[in-house]
């Protein structure tokens, strides 16, 4: 295992794919930071993460066959190597928030940033970040419904622990897209999608609010909600959202 250890960073993605591009590194190559500076989210958001408490890390993994059009199994595999780690450790309901949020008895615990180098149309390597929530016990309000490992389940973690197993998972699940193991993936991810073929209450980016069930997330990562009139709609990130999150 090649992990890099830094003290402190601007962020842990940006400095990997920065060294990713001086020097050829070992696959599966990790930088993890005790604290952050400039932790960065999905669609332009920070990640803040308290010194010390947490895990904030990236992962170099690279591809041989991954079509574009694929790269959302990247997402999936990663949030179930997370969710496999989290399951083995605390008893709460785990749950995949599409894309990639993992959530714990419904709070964000832990949140995955994949940024890809495209070569025509194959992903050549990805910079996987991972921020997981791990004894921090107080947060900003303004973030929303967030928590950590400690705040659900009482228990103070290892997180030089936590940071090996999920390693070695993420190695695992990463193989699954490696040999084009789709459909294990697709099905793994919807037993763990959060509201799953139920129904439930979104908003559009005009926070218009409608009704309507998660039939499935299309390959190009799009999340797929039908309607009761029986037609459904594809939604990218910045489209959707749900009620109260
Ligand atoms: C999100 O939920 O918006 C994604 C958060 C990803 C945060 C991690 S922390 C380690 C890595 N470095 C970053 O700057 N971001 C990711």
């Amino acid at each position: 295992m090649n992990i890099i250890k830094l003290n402190a960073i601007d962020s842990t993605n940006l400095y990997l794919k920065k060294l990713a591009k001086e020097m050829k590194l070992e696959n599966y190559t990790v930088a993890v930071a005790r604290h952050q500076t400039a932790g960065r989210g999905q669609m332009g958001t920070s990640w803040v993460s308290e010194s010390n408490k947490n895990l904030t890390f990236s992962l170099l993994c690279r591809f041989n066959n991954l079509k574009v059009e694929g790269q959302f199994y990247i997402s999936m595999a990663v949030a179930l190597a997370v969710i496999d780690v989290l399951k083995k450790n605390v008893k709460n309901s785990l749950h995949i928030k599409w894309p990639n949020d993992i959530l714990a008895d419904g709070y964000k615990i832990s949140g995955i940033l994949i940024e890809s180098v495209l070569k025509k149309s194959f992903v050549s390597q990805s910079i996987i970040g991972i921020g997981l929530n791990v004894n921090q016990q107080i947060f900003p309000t303004n973030i929303g419904k967030v928590s950590s490992l400690k705040l659900l389940s009482g228990t103070e973690f290892k997180t030089d622990e936590l940071l090996i197993d999920l390693i070695k998972t993420l190695t695992l699940f990463l193989e699954y897209v490696n040999c084009q193991k789709y459909n294990e993936l697709s099905k793994l991810y919807y037993k763990n999608l959060y509201k799953f073929n139920e129904p439930a209450m979104f908003e559009d980016a005009k926070g218009i609010q409608f009704l309507g069930k998660i039939t499935g997330v299309s390959q190009d990562g799009r999340l797929v909600v039908a309607f009761k009139n029986k037609t459904s709609r594809k939604f990218n990130l910045k489209e959707i959202k749900f009620v109260g999150s």
